[in-house]
């Protein structure tokens, strides 16, 4: 197959392009680098521009025809999201839009996109199955339930077929080691802890102990980026097989919930192995954080015939120790 992947030159869009490379697929990133890295996207050729270019996506799509597009070129921090919403209506809601509309111009029907657990909001129940309302309870996690809504309506419009994953936490590694998280800033927990613990940063601070849990810390469902990737080709090759039509959605995550302070005890004891050790320091709750998230993933297991291969903690922070000592480097 021959793919566009939007943002393919960030976190989750970097190991993508690599999943997609190794099956012998064709890919061509668009990446404004804003967050990405032209040195993640060494599995493909990258084209370095916005999708607010109509005039740079309708010359890609002449120029290519592509089976399929994913998309993971968004903003997402839903701190900032709260301060200059426009920003993320702009590049989430509208850039996404465009790319939809050459689309249909061009006549490529299959479409992956990066959904997220913020679209749920607060939940009313866990873990959080597909059934579960969305209403979510900043600008981040609406721009991308606008953007859901707008898949909804171009199937039924002009018949392209998409798939939504809703991640819960994206994290680990490359297990190669090539690549990694890279953020700048860096807001997620894993990251910010290893980076406490080799010495990038003075320590970790830990967002409330006074949740309604069993040790009083958030508890989050973690999915390693590997297992992510995995379902965005499952659901890739479904749509283009025709064994799957519609606007689709699959919430992923592991459907298995760890606490603050289990994912500090986990990481200390792994970087204990190459003794190092991190300072914790305690810190007032995060607005807008929910004491709990879990996915209820039975769907994309049962539909898609995901199999999550990463999914023990340990791996997961090995995987992301391994990258972020390359770091140090
Ligand atoms: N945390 C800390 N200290 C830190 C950073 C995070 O204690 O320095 C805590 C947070 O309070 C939270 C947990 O670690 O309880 C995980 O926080 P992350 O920032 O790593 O991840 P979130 O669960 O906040 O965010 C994830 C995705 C978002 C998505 C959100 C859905 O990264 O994109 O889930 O609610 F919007």
């Amino acid at each position: 197959m021959k793919i566009l992947v939007a943002g393919g030159a960030g976190y989750i869009g970097s190991h993508m392009v690599k999943q997609l490379f190794r099956a012998d697929h064709s890919v061509v990133v668009l990446d404004n680098l804003s967050t990405g890295f032209r040195e993640l996207a060494r599995y493909s050729e990258l084209v370095v521009g916005d999708l607010a270019d109509t005039a740079l996506l309708e010359r890609l799509f002449r120029e290519h025809r592509f089976d399929g597009v994913m998309h993971f070129a968004a903003a997402s921090l839903v701190g900032e999201s709260m301060q200059d919403p426009g920003k993320y209506y702009r590049n989430n809601v509208a850039d996404t839009l465009n790319l939809l509309e050459v689309m249909v111009r061009h006549e490529v029907k299959h479409f992956i996109f990066s959904s997220t657990a913020a679209t749920f909001g607060e939940p009313e129940s866990v873990p959080i199955d597909e059934a579960h309302p969305q209403r979510p309870i900043n600008p981040y996690g609406a721009s991308k339930l606008m953007v859901e809504r707008m898949l909804q309506d171009f199937h039924a419009a002009h018949g392209l077929s998409s798939v939504c994953l809703r991640y819960f936490n994206a994290c680990g590694a490359d297990p190669e080691g090539e690549l990694g998280e890279c953020h700048d800033p860096e807001t997620h927990l894993i990251p910010l802890i290893l980076q406490a613990a080799s010495g990038r940063r003075e320590n970790i601070t830990v967002f409330g102990r006074d949740y309604a849990t069993e040790d009083g810390t958030c508890v989050r469902d973690y999915i390693h980026i590997e297992d992510l990737c995995s379902a965005h080709a499952l659901a890739l090759e479904a749509l283009v097989s025709g064994e799957k039509q519609g606007a689709l959605a699959y919430n992923l995550g592991n459907g298995q919930g760890y606490s603050v302070q289990q994912v500090v005890e986990a990481v200390q004891q792994v970087v204990a192995e190459d003794d190092f050790t991190l300072e914790v320091k305690e810190g007032d709750r995060r607005a807008g954080d929910p004491a709990v998230l879990v996915a209820d993933a039975t769907l994309a297991r049962r539909e898609l015939g995901w199999q999550p291969q990463y999914a023990e903690l340990d791996i997961i922070i090995r995987h992301a120790w391994a990258w972020e000592r390359r770091m140090l480097r």
